[in-house]
């Protein structure tokens, strides 16, 4: 199977578990304990029936949107994901340039394998930068002026990682402790360009924590296992409101799932939240982002973006996450299934087929503009 016979999201899967050694592939794939909510995010699209308003004049459909105040060519955006390079040699710059091409907002992840610094200089789309608020606040103060330096549209926190979720894949091929089992290894020599490049050419550093960190911080550990030291479990509300002093734009929460917590969100000075559960990745049994909108879009709508974010694999899920009420979804597996598969021809092949979808599904709605989606072109399956 090749790029060109895909057809849509999860078909980029199948070649991405070829291309990649297996520890790889799971750490991409997996989700937290038994998978129910990793499954439930994309499974909950399903409990909901678009509604066709017939001879609705469909001859011009536009897709434009704005996410933070920018227009954007249509209501889809990269999530943050760690570490692109695993996937991929092309790694972020890839995505970039697909994102850049379809007119989406990049998000640039604190454990990306790009600097802030090089994310500017190679994209003049826009941008936004996802944070840990770190037990060292001059880390993440440095952090931020960067990004601000930098020119990023966006900052986002995520705050479902007070601990790592329990990825059992992890744990079977050694991927979470870095110390990869036995088992991995013949699936790793059968990948032996991925082998070198990330052991011999070491081309996966967090580049932006070790260009803020001074190398006697991290002297004795790995800089992973300085990261993972550094996530604040202490962190509340206050200290939200304590980021939102320090940036003056758009403020994403990413890892929200109840109007009690869009609520504190909206409260403590952010303009955006990211209906997510780290895409079944931490707390299993968080419920599906999709059926989070609803109840968030009635209380807060006035008050903040809503960003679906988690199973987007079709252009119907999108189409049904704006008319429950999101002003955007964002998608990782979305784009890392495709980026694995064929690097940035594999993203751009990806994000067509998924473009394509949304139109297609707008005009058989009988909705010629994005703004027009609501509540009347959706309901819950009886
Ligand atoms: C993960 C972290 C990197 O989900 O966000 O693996």
């Amino acid at each position: 199977m090749k790029i060109s016979d895909c057809n849509n999201i999860m078909d980029f899967r199948l070649i991405a578990r070829r291309k990649l050694p297996a520890a790889i592939f799971h750490y991409l794939d997996g989700g937290a304990d038994d998978e129910w909510t990793l499954g439930r995010n994309t499974a909950a699209f399903n409990d909901y029936e678009l509604l066709p308003a017939q001879l609705s004049d469909v001859s011009n459909v536009s897709l434009k949107t704005k996410l933070f105040g920018e227009e954007v060519d249509w209501p889809v955006m990269i999530s943050p994901t760690g570490a692109s390079k695993l996937f991929h040699a092309a790694g972020e710059p890839a995505v970039i340039r697909a994102a850049e091409k379809f007119g989406m907002v990049y998000s640039l992840s604190t454990l990306g394998t790009m600097t802030i610094e090089d994310v500017s200089a190679a994209c003049s789309g826009p941008k936004m930068y996802q944070l840990y608020i770190f037990k060292d606040r001059e880390l993440t103060r440095d952090l931020i002026d960067r990004c601000k330096a930098a020119g990023f549209r966006a900052l986002c926190l995520t705050v479902d990682t007070p601990v790592a979720g329990n990825r059992e894949r992890d744990h079977v091929y050694g991927f979470a402790t870095g110390k990869f089992k036995l088992r991995s290894v013949p699936s790793m020599l059968r990948h032996p360009g991925w082998l070198y490049r990330v052991l011999v050419k070491n081309d996966l550093d967090m580049v932006n924590l070790a260009t803020s960190v001074r190398p006697d911080q991290f002297a004795d550990m790995s800089l992973l296992e300085y990261f993972n030291s550094q996530l604040d479990r202490s962190l509340t509300w206050k200290d939200v409101e304590w980021l939102a002093a320090q940036w003056d734009g758009p403020l994403v929460i990413k890892g929200v799932q109840t109007v009690a917590d869009c609520r504190n969100a909206a409260n403590s000075g952010a303009t955006a939240v990211m209906l997510s559960n780290h895409g079944g990745r931490q707390l299993e049994g968080a419920p599906a982002p999709v059926d989070c909108i609803a109840d968030v879009a009635d209380a807060l709508h006035d008050k903040l973006e809503i960003i679906c974010d988690g199973g987007v694999r079709r252009g119907t899920h999108v189409i049904k996450a704006l008319a429950l009420g999101a002003s955007a979804c964002s998608i990782g597996r979305g784009y890392l299934y495709p980026l694995a598969a064929g690097g940035q021809a594999g993203v751009e092949r990806g994000l067509q087929l998924l473009r394509d979808e949304v139109a297609r599904t707008m005009a058989l709605l009988g909705c010629d503009s994005i703004g027009k989606l609501g509540s009347s072109f959706i309901r819950r399956r009886r």
